[in-house]
C-alpha cells in the first residue's frame, strides 16, 4: 500500500514507519523536523519536506496515495495550558489541512494519532472507549476536536478514519533500528534516563502522597513498537471493513513513577537520584487503561510493554549519548 507518513521522521512516527516498510507498505515520510529528525528516515522510504500548516505543502504531496497516517503535532501537555494558540494552530489547524488534502486528494483513510488525554480525570479505571471525556489540559482539548471534526468528515465526505488514544508511549525499537533521542523530552521515562547518563543531576517526582500504593501516580506505558503494531492494524481495518474506529492502545497496566526509576536502577546499575516534591498540576493519581476493544476488533494488544523492555530499549539509547 502507498502511505503517506505525516510526522515520519519523529519519535513515535519512525517506529510506525519501520513496522509499515517491514511488512511491505511503499512507505513516503513528510516532516518539517520541528521535532522530528533526519536521523530518524530510512534509505527505504520517500521523503518529502513540508509543513502541515502550508497547505500547498501537504496537498502537493498527498497526490496518489492510499492512506495518511498522522502523527504531527505539538505534545507537551503543560505547554498546552501556557501556549495554547501554538497548540490551537498545529494540532487543529494542521490537522485540518490534512483532512482536507485527503479529501482533495481521493484519499479516503487515515489513521489519526489520538490521546489517553481526551478523558482527563478518570472517572473509573480501566478506562474504556465509553469512559466520558472531558480533558484537562488544552494538549487533549486539540485531540477531541480533530476527534469530532472526523466524525463530520465521515458522515459528510465518506472519511474513513482510525482515532487511536494512545496511552503513555515509551521505549525504543527492540531491534535498536531507530537511535535518535527526542528533542528536550518532557516525560518520565526519557528523564529518568537521562539522569542515568549523567545529563542531569536528579530528577523530581512530582508527588509522593497520591492514593497509590506507594504514593506515587501509577500510569499506563505502552511501548513504541506495540503502537507502531497498532496503527498497521487500524488501518486495515479501516479500510477492509469501511468503517471508522476510535480504540485505546495501551497495556492495561498500571507501573508508579516509583516502579520506573526503581527497575532503571537495576537496568542500568544507575544511582539516579530522585527527590519528592509538590504534585504536578493536573495529574490523575492513577491512568491505566482498558484495551479490550483493540483486542477485540484489532486481534492487538501490547507485547513489549513491560517495565523491563520499556528502560533496556530506552537505556540502549540513552547510554550512548553525552
Ligand atoms: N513525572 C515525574 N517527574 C518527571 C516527569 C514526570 O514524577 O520529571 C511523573 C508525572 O507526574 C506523572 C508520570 O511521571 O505522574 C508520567 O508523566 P509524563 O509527563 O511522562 O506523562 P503524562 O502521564 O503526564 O502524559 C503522557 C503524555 C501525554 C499523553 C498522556 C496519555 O505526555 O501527551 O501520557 O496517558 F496524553
Amino acid at each position: 500500500m502507498k502511505i503517506l507518513v505525516v510526522g515520519g521522521a519523529g519519535y513515535i512516527g519512525s517506529h510506525v514507519v519501520r513496522e509499515l516498510l517491514d511488512t511491505g507498505n511503499n512507505i513516503t515520510v513528510f516532516d518539517n523536523f520541528s521535532s522530528g529528525s533526519k536521523t530518524n528516515l530510512f534509505s527505504e522510504s520517500n521523503f518529502i519536506k513540508g509543513d502541515i500548516l502550508n497547505y500547498s505543502d501537504i496537498s502537493k504531496a498527498a497526490a496518489g496515495y492510499n492512506a495518511i497516517i498522522h502523527l504531527a503535532a505539538f505534545k507537551a501537555a503543560g505547554e498546552s495550558m501556557i501556549a495554547p494558540e501554538k497548540y490551537s494552530v498545529n494540532n487543529i489547524t494542521g490537522t485540518i489541512n490534512i483532512l482536507n488534502a485527503a479529501l482533495e486528494n481521493g484519499i479516503k483513510n487515515i489513521v489519526f494519532s489520538s490521546s489517553a488525554a481526551v478523558y482527563g480525570e478518570p472517572e473509573y479505571t480501566p478506562v474504556d472507549e465509553k469512559h466520558p471525556v472531558n480533558p484537562k489540559n488544552y494538549y487533549g482539548f486539540t485531540k477531541l476536536e480533530i476527534e469530532r471534526i472526523m466524525t463530520w468528515y465521515d458522515k459528510l465526505k465518506g472519511l474513513r478514519y482510525a482515532s487511536l488514544r494512545y496511552f503513555n508511549a515509551a521505549g525504543y525499537d527492540i531491534n535498536g533500528r531507530i537511535m535518535s533521542l527526542e528533542k528536550n523530552p518532557a516525560n518520565l521515562i526519557p528523564i529518568v534516563m537521562e539522569t542515568a547518563a549523567g545529563k542531569r543531576k536528579e530528577l523530581q517526582i512530582f508527588g509522593g502522597d497520591y492514593d497509590t500504593p506507594d504514593g506515587t501516580c501509577i500510569r499506563d506505558y505502552i511501548h513504541v513498537n506495540d503502537l507502531a503494531v497498532g496503527h498497521r492494524l487500524a488501518l486495515d481495518y479501516i479500510i477492509k471493513q469501511d468503517k471508522s474506529i476510535t480504540v485505546n492502545l495501551g497495556s492495561e497496566t498500571g507501573l508508579s513513577v516509583l516502579e520506573i526509576i526503581e527497575t532503571a536502577r537495576k537496568i542500568t546499575g544507575k544511582k539516579i537520584n530522585a527527590n519528592i516534591v509538590k504534585r504536578r498540576e493536573g495529574d490523575p493519581a492513577t491512568l491505566v487503561s482498558s484495551a479490550k476493544k483493540a483486542l477485540e476488533i484489532l486481534e492487538w494488544k501490547s507485547t513489549y510493554s513491560d517495565a523491563s523492555t520499556l528502560i533496556t530499549t530506552s537505556w540502549n539509547v540513552y547510554r550512548r549519548q553525552k
